[in-house]
């Protein structure tokens, strides 16, 4: 059983940037714990790379208490990450809003995945990886926290909301073996990312970027430099000018 200190969590590692991370990570010598809904995905994963380096854990991280059962279950075993790849998202189409219809109940469902499904697991993990060896944790937030784009105010909200979290995590427990990353990634060539956007990584090279930070333990990452100085320019820029400029480029995806 993985009962060593090079092991790390993935969320969201069934597909896209989570499963491009835990592939890296495993090539890297590390076992991972791959969490998503998708109990087969995984199960699949665990088949192709051995349960000895991926450990098939089926949660919906909307749910605390399962967040929470899925902890204590690791904990049973003796098993303690000491990375943590907070990364399951909902984003792409299915976060896109109605610009006719509001809809509270978007928010709900991308804050309970993309905030609260975040920070479960560190609700789940403080205590027992303060009392062991400690533990980095990172989240995949998105240039989008700087500038939200038009029809996606949850998503923008949602990524603003975990990435200050995190900066205040940094800081609450600063000189502690807990630390905090958060990655402002831009586009990335997943089944998460709509349309065709200039400079997109593909997930494989944004996985290695990824795992370098956590193990530097970087608490800012901001992979793309253009699409981080382009959201710095949009917040600047009046807003009928990014209005009429974002709702062509969007009409177009
Ligand atoms: N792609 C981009 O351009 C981009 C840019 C910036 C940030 N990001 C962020 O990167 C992260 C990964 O996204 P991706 O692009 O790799 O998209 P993806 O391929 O759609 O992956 C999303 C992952 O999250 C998991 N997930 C979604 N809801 C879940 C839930 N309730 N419980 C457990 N797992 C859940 C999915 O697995 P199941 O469906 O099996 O549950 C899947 O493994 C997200 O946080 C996204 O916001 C992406």
């Amino acid at each position: 059983m993985m009962k060593n200190n090079k092991i790390a969590l993935v969320t969201g590692a069934s597909s896209g940037i989570g499963e491009a991370l835990s592939i890296e990570l495993i090539k890297q010598g590390f076992k991972v714990i791959g969490v998503a809904r998708s109990k087969e995905t995984l199960d699949l994963l665990q088949t192709r790379y051995g349960s000895e380096n991926f450990y098939s854990l089926p949660c919906d991280v909307s749910q605390l208490d399962t967040i929470q059962s899925a902890s204590i279950q690791l904990q049973r075993e003796g098993i303690y990450p000491s990375l943590f790849f907070l990364n399951a998202g909902v984003a792409g189409e299915i976060a896109i809003e109605d610009p006719h219809a509001f809809d509270i109940s978007k928010h709900q469902e991308v804050m309970a995945v993309n905030y609260f499904g975040v920070i479960g697991w560190i609700q789940a993990w403080e205590m027992t990886c303060k009392a062991h060896a400690g533990a980095h944790f990172m989240v995949t937030s998105s240039v989008n926290a700087i500038f939200a784009p038009p029809r996606g105010s949850a998503y923008a909200a949602s990524k603003a909301a975990i990435s200050k979290a995190f900066e205040g995590l940094t800081l609450t427990y600063y000189g502690t073996n807990l630390s905090f990353s958060t990655v402002y990634a831009g586009p990335v060539a997943t089944k998460g990312l709509k349309g065709t956007v200039p400079f997109t990584w593909q997930p494989e090279r944004m996985a290695k970027y990824m795992i370098k930070c956590a193990l530097q333990k970087k608490s800012h990452c901001e992979p793309s430099l253009f699409h981080s100085v382009m959201a710095h320019v949009f917040r600047k820029l009046p807003t009928k000018w990014a209005s009429k400029i974002l709702n062509e480029i969007f009409s177009k995806l």
